[in-house]
């Protein structure tokens, strides 16, 4: 079944406080979204559509001057004339389900099977991406990247007082790729706006439909770059690929 992929790099980055797009920081010597379209171009995944920071990056962050020239566009077609075939960009929205909304709304009609990925998650490995596409053969209406839970993990209340201790040998801490059927995936995203908008990962919205949703075991390995100490962590690991 033919299989697309989108590849969400619209956000800002308010925690990294870089002075431009977090996917568009530079990361083990390349801008951070290189590094997932490399790895999705490794899988065979394509088309892809890059979700972008919809005024081209121009940011305000800082000096309050914008970014002069448009890094972004620049980053996303450089990447296809060196190769990357069947990449093309789309402007984001304001929250991360919106954008992947804009994302799945330009692929093409045929396309059956979606995976989505945050550029801001660089360390990716390319056979991830198959893994959770294979659970989508079993009967899962979504598979979903996700490392196990080595800390303990407490409920508390606003007054810090502990009202829970989990099990942890039963939860997951999620990450991306998540692999959706296409149809599934829209469905989820038709909800209304502030469904969407309150969700902070897209399996969450094929849950509440009551869609099969499955775990595909990835690693820590495959952290989000959130924080200026990811960002240095990521770096030093990328840079001995
Ligand atoms: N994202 C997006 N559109 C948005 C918000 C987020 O495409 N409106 C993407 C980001 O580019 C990132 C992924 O969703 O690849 C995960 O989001 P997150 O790590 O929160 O990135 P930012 O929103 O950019 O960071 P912050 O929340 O610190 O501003
Ligand atoms: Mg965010």
């Amino acid at each position: 079944m033919p299989t697309a992929a989108v590849l969400v790099a619209a956000g800002s980055g308010e925690r990294l406080g870089a002075d431009r797009p977090k996917a568009f920081v530079v990361v083990g010597g390349r801008p951070m979204l290189e590094w997932s379209l490399s790895a999705l171009r490794t899988a065979g995944i394509a088309p892809v559509v890059v979700v972008v920071p919809p005024h081209g990056g121009a940011v305000t962050r800082g000096a309050g001057r914008a970014d002069p020239g448009d890094p972004v566009r620049g980053v996303v077609a450089a990447f296809g004339e060196a190769g990357g075939a069947g990449i093309r960009s789309v402007p984001g929205g304001e929250t991360r389900s919106e954008s992947v909304r804009n994302g799945l709304a330009a692929l093409p009609s045929d396309v059956g099977r979606v995976v989505v990925h945050d550029a801001a998650r660089p360390l990716v490995g390319p056979g991830l991406f198959a893994r959770c596409l294979a659970e989508l053969d079993q009967g899962a209406d979504a598979a979903i990247a996700a490392a196990r839970v080595t800390d303990t993990v407490k409920e508390a209340g606003a007054d810090r007082r502990v009202v829970a201790t989990l099990d942890r040998s039963r939860l997951w801490a999620i990450q991306t790729p998540q692999a959706f059927r296409r149809e599934v995936l829209e469905r989820a995203l038709a909800q209304p706006d502030d469904v969407i908008r309150a969700a902070t990962d897209d399996a969450m919205l094929v849950e509440a439909l009551g869609g099969r949703v499955v775990v595909v075991q990835s690693s820590p390995a495959n952290f989000k770059v959130t924080t200026p100490h990811d960002l240095e962590v990521a770096g030093l690991l990328l840079a001995r690929r």
